[in-house]
């Protein structure tokens, strides 16, 4: 193997930069030609493709977004779509590809490894909902932007007395929701893996009022719904002045956390140590601080899970 690419594809999430300068840095380090594949599998149908060097990752790894930009592409999960994007492979010379991003990207990898075309994908998402990896690349960055957002939030909610439901990213998956709300002290954290009982929730609410309770926080991932509409049910039934905050894609951005630095470093040189073994159709992930690979195939296949101990724990200390 002489040349291999790399792509970040989907939602961008910080530390995408640290994960390309590795991927670049060890394949040069071990002789080999890396080509950046820009906006995703859209750039791969395009031909959107780069040669880059070792300079040409400088100064980004401290940076948020993704250098090689990204996209969401539905062409590619055509069958004409991947054949065009193979073409372009196949014209540029490149015999493998990384492809960094979160399970959207994972399908379009496995893809190409079932037309036989080498590939790792390397988990970048601030969801954290890829089975096969302990965390994936972002998620500490996004996480400690959503804390900086609650405790400012929270002194707002102090002076004013109110409660407030704070609407997080995750798409299917509770992690942001979960991790935030257990570092912040969130009253009550809804996550879309357990179904809650609003009533429940009122009563709590308002029984904390009754003791004297300044303000509420509520962590809601977006997966569970709208927090709008959370936020209007729990002014009405409350009848405590509430306000409702949608953090948004401020969430996506920002300069990576040292852990995400690390890690996306990490995997991404893992990555190609995978390639120069020869292996195909892996991911890689980090379990127990241990680097690991699974089939894409079977990640695919598996559901992420909660950690249900540490939901059962916000419980415990919002009482
Ligand atoms: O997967 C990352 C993510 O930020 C999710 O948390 C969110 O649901 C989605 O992407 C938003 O996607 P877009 O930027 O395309 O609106």
């Amino acid at each position: 193997m002489k040349r291999i690419g790399v792509l970040t594809s989907g939602g961008d999430s910080p530390g995408m930069n640290a994960a390309v300068r590795a991927v670049v840095r060890k394949a040069i380090y071990h002789d080999l030609e890396v080509y950046g594949i820009y906006y995703g599998f859209a750039g791969l149908i395009s031909g959107e493709i780069e040669k880059l060097d070792r300079g040409s990752v400088g100064d980004i790894i401290h940076r948020g977004g993704t250098k090689l930009y990204t996209a969401r592409c539905e062409e590619f999960k055509t069958l004409e779509g991947q054949k065009k994007g193979i073409e372009q492979l196949e014209k540029f010379g490149i015999e493998a590809l990384i492809v960094i991003g979160g399970d959207g990207s994972f399908q379009g990898a496995q893809k190409l490894a079932e037309h036989g075309y080498p590939t790792i994908g390397v988990p970048g998402t601030i969801d954290n909902d890829i089975p096969g990896t302990d965390y994936t690349i972002g998620f500490d960055t996004a996480l400690n932007t959503i804390i900086d957002a609650i405790d400012k939030i929270r002194d707002t909610a102090t002076s004013h007395e109110r409660t407030y439901v704070i609407e997080v990213m995750g798409r299917n998956a509770g992690d942001l929701a979960l991790w935030s709300g257990l570092a912040d002290g969130a009253e009550t954290i809804m996550v879309p893996e357990v179904e809650d009982d609003m009533e429940d929730i009122i009563s709590r609410l308002k029984r904390g009022h009754k003791r004297g309770k300044k303000h509420s926080i509520i962590v809601v991932a977006e997966g569970v719904g709208s927090g709008v509409d959370i936020g209007k049910e729990i002014q009405q039934k409350t009848e405590l002045e509430t306000r409702v905050t949608v953090l948004g894609h401020i969430q996506r951005g920002g300069s990576p956390t040292a852990q995400d630095r690390v890690l996306a470093s990490r995997l991404g040189a893992k990555a190609v140590e995978l390639l120069l073994a020869g292996e195909a159709g892996k991911m890689v992930g980090i379990e127990k601080n241990e680097l690991v690979s699974h089939d894409i195939n079977e990640i695919l296949a598996r559901k992420h899970i909660l950690d249900n101990e540490m939901y059962e724990l916000s419980k415990v200390l919002s009482i």
